[in-house]
């Protein structure tokens, strides 16, 4: 077994990376240096080289053939980011190098465009991150309610330093920019859920459940549902009449 191997088994880390795709016979075009999350620069790690190899599964292939049909023929690309979460997904929570070439091949792209799709967005990891991706908002109306408290309460409660992991490999911890909920702010996103109307105590309430492994119920961590005033629901109770949508 070489290095590569042992340390694969060995590691956190490996037991994810294990997930990522099977080799194929294939060796991918030879890339320019990309990704590792936090830096544009790619530096060759024995997990994430241009030597490995990424396939994506049976199952992801046909998803892959139900997303193209959105798309004219000639502008499959536009599938890229659609690929790449895929590729995340299938790798445990992040892209390795190979992945991104794997979806530049499979939608005819250079690989630079896939890197430059995957260096500019910030839920794409090109390196490992914990499982719980702890995602905290900043943005002015979360900032206004107390966001900074709730991130400051979220590196306690999780280990994790802003931009870093937990030593547990547990918890990964960001500061991200609106996230679309400002009208239950401050809030952050856990993986694919919301956790809304947080308090420092209510966060590190909602990272403990992830770390004793039973999640609390996503949404409002108040006693109200969705985005309701104290009024409760006051509008909305009829199907808005159309058109939905301009004509197009
Ligand atoms: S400002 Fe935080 S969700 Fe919009």
């Amino acid at each position: 077994m070489n290095w590569t191997r042992a340390w694969l088994r060995t590691s956190v880390i490996g037991h994810r990376l294990a997930g990522c795709g099977r080799a194929s016979q294939t060796r991918q075009p030879a890339v320019a240096h990309s990704a590792s999350s936090g830096s544009n620069i790619h530096r060759d790690t024995p997990y994430n080289n241009e030597q490995m190899t990424f396939e994506f599964t049976e199952e992801n292939y046909q998803r892959i053939e139900q997303i193209l049909k959105k798309y004219p023929k000639n502008y499959k690309q536009s599938a890229v980011i659609a690929l790449l979460d895929m590729a995340q997904r299938q790798c445990g929570g992040w892209v390795p190098l190979a992945a991104m070439n794997k979806v530049a091949q499979v939608l005819e792209m250079n690989p630079m465009r896939v890197y430059e799709v995957a260096t500019f967005y910030t839920m794409i990891h090109r390196s490992p991150i914990g499982k719980y991706n702890l995602q905290v908002c900043t943005t002015t109306p979360c900032m206004l309610r107390g966001a900074y408290d709730v991130l400051q309460a979220c590196a306690e409660e999780s280990g994790a330093e802003v931009g870093g992991d937990s030593a547990d490999g547990l918890f990964h911890l960001m500061e991200v920019e609106c996230l679309g909920a400002c009208a239950n702010a401050p809030m952050m996103q856990i993986n694919d859920e919301y956790y809304e109307d947080l308090t420092p105590e209510s966060a590190k309430r909602v990272v403990r459940s992830f770390r004793d492994g039973k999640p609390l119920p996503k949404g409002p961590q108040i006693s109200r549902s969705n985005s309701m005033g104290p009024m409760g629901k006051t509008s909305l109770f009829e199907e808005p009449p159309g058109p939905h949508c301009r004509e197009l």
